[in-house]
């Protein structure tokens, strides 16, 4: 008998699934496995801004897990893009679609954040934030900031202090530093207090710099943040497999076609979907932590947002090779091309 592991549904606290027919293409993997998924904002052409663009989403998401030939038990959780002129107003509307979060782009940093934040200390935004606190909705930030003369390996670690400012500022607003890549990261979340946790990406937990860079330049595995150095690397395996409740799955599965990631100036995202459990089975079983799992991807996250843990529906995961497709749909998915001892039964 193959040995087996068996997963009370995902909660993936960070997916990207686009609109059209990349979100019919990508939106199985996810709602295959997880019970919930935070549906990222920064979708274009039409970006969710307000509480009509999350009513809209939210049915273009519903419609394509009915056009889906398996029923699955997945709800997407919604969220709004923060910008400077998101005011309170549209916050409480949003908040009466139905969307459990704000998302934080600062400007310029990755996908689509050419509108993104450009202060996070004026007194509006301020207000703004406020009202998320009061409505109790989280905020969710990618935690970058692009500075003349920085570097985008430094990009995460200058962003800290207005971490710090804004935890110290709203000490009941729920804040979720989103996809982090440094070891600086994870100490600053672990000190915080208990209003602030990290999302942990699963292709986080297994590149570095070299992966993108150091071999060739590959462009699926580009993404923002960028991967960094091992020790970062480790220490992300660390709070991951630490069970401290702050750290949880958000995945960034983020796809794009092939033809955007493989050009002059690619685009930033790694499409991890279609391996998620599998991959994060290994990480978890290269340090023994295998029991450790489940409360990475389906407790801690929900606990966090204040949702109740998915009851019912479990997923099984087998030891089995198996070999990862080099292309699924138009978009190359993680680990493409390679083998995986975990699959999805
Ligand atoms: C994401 C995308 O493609 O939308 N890209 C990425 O590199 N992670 C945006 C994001 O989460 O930064
Ligand atoms: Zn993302």
């Amino acid at each position: 008998m193959n040995e087996k592991i068996i997963l009370r549904r995902l909660d993936d606290m960070h997916c990207h699934f686009r609109t059209d027919l990349l979100l019919k293409e990508v939106l199985p993997f996810t709602a295959q496995y997880a019970g919930r998924g935070i549906a990222m904002p920064n979708t274009r052409p039409r970006a969710i801004l307000t509480g009509d663009d999350v009513v809209w989403y939210r049915g273009e998401i519903k419609r394509a897990l009915d056009e889906m030939p398996d029923r699955y038990s997945f709800e997407p959780l919604m969220t709004v893009e923060i910008r400077d002129n998101t005011t309170p107003q549209m916050i409480a509307k949003a908040h009466h679609a139905g969307a459990v979060a704000g998302k934080v782009y600062p400007l310029g940093v990755t996908t689509n954040s050419d509108e993104g934040l450009r202060d996070f200390d004026n007194e509006r935004i301020s207000e703004t934030f406020r009202a998320m606190q009061d409505a109790g909705m989280l905020l969710l930030i990618h935690g970058e900031l692009d500075r003349e003369r920085t570097l985008v390996m430094k990009r995460e670690e200058i962003f800290l202090p207005t971490l710090l400012a804004l935890a110290d500022k709203f000490p009941n607003l729920k804040i979720v530093l989103e996809h982090v890549s440094t070891r600086a990261a994870v100490e600053s979340v672990r000190q915080l207090g208990n209003n602030v946790a990290a999302t942990i990406t699963a292709h986080h937990l297994c590149l570095t710099l070299n992966d993108v860079v150091g071999y060739g330049i590959q462009p699926h595995h580009g993404c923002m943040p960028m991967p960094k150095d091992f020790d970062d690397r480790d220490a992300l395996i660390a709070a991951a497999t630490s069970e401290n409740p702050k750290f949880f799955l958000g995945s960034d599965t983020a796809p794009h076609p092939r033809e955007k990631k493989e050009c002059a100036k690619g685009a930033c995202g790694v499409y991890t979907a279609p391996v998620l459990p599998q991959v994060l089975a290994e990480v978890f079983e290269s340090v023994k932590r295998l029991n450790r799992l489940e409360n990475f991807t389906s407790r801690f996250g929900a606990e966090f947002y204040g949702l109740p843990l998915n009851e019912g529906a479990i997923i099984t995961l087998v030891k089995t090779e198996w070999v990862v497709p080099e292309q699924i749909g138009s978009v190359v998915p993680f680990r493409a091309g390679t083998k995986l001892q975990w699959q999805l039964s």
